[in-house]
């Protein structure tokens, strides 16, 4: 994949940690366009100073959900973008969308899935009591955050968390997880093939860990 889009809905964070990523000079793919749903997100300001395209479709202006996805597509289209990141987009995709982007787009979701698919999953998770959190970047297929999982990374829930300070530990290891899946699919190194991720030879869903 050699030009690869990032869509969010928010501040960004993870996207930053991509466009850094990319910038290294080995990396096997170019950050070419960040897309928001959301006019105000924090995220295409922060794309626009690292020197990105950045543009806000906004999901308001399009009657249905098929219409702004249509629009959604056409502009990834016309800048022959190869593979998509999701990251914090807050939009729910069809399965139409989806479907067009089969195996080459994926997203980051802050839990262990398939724990804690949707909302608020640190919240969640801190009272289910688990003792053992953390982020996955799967395949994105038409069931919410049900794709085939690429990468995971795990932290500990502590005494006294609260949903933000399992947040800020769940966020530092998405900052790193998502680089190093991108880098993987990008190098071949991890691909869909039948609904399952295929990992090449030396290589494991945990080998970012
Ligand atoms: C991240 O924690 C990401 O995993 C989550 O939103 C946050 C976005 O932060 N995504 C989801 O909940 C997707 N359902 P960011 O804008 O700073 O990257």
């Amino acid at each position: 994949c050699r030009r690869i889009a990032i869509l969010i809905s928010g501040r960004g964070s993870n996207m930053v940690s991509l466009i850094e990523a990319a910038r290294g000079a080995d990396f096997p793919g170019e950050i070419a366009l960040v897309l928001s749903n959301r006019p105000d997100a924090g995220g295409l300001e922060r794309a626009r100073a690292a020197g990105i395209e950045a543009l806000a479709i906004d999901h308001k202006a399009y009657s249905t959900r098929e219409s702004f996805e249509q629009a959604l597509d056409a502009a990834l289209r016309e800048r022959a973008i190869d593979f998509i990141c999701l990251a914090g987009f807050m939009r729910v995709l069809t399965s139409w969308f989806v479907g067009r982007w089969e195996g080459r787009m994926i997203n980051i979701h802050p839990s262990l899935l398939p724990l804690f698919r949707g909302t608020h999953t640190h919240r969640r998770a801190l009272e289910e009591g688990v003792l053992v959190h953390g982020c996955t970047v799967h395949f994105v297929v038409p069931e919410l955050d049900a794709g085939p999982i690429v990468a995971q990374a795990a932290v500990p829930v502590v005494p006294g968390d609260t949903e933000d300070s399992l947040a800020v530990r769940v966020l530092a290891q998405e900052h790193l997880l998502y680089p190093q899946a991108l880098r993987m699919i990008c190098e071949g190194r991890a691909r869909l093939d039948g609904g399952r991720v295929v990992f090449a030879e030396g290589w494991s869903a945990d080998g970012a860990l």
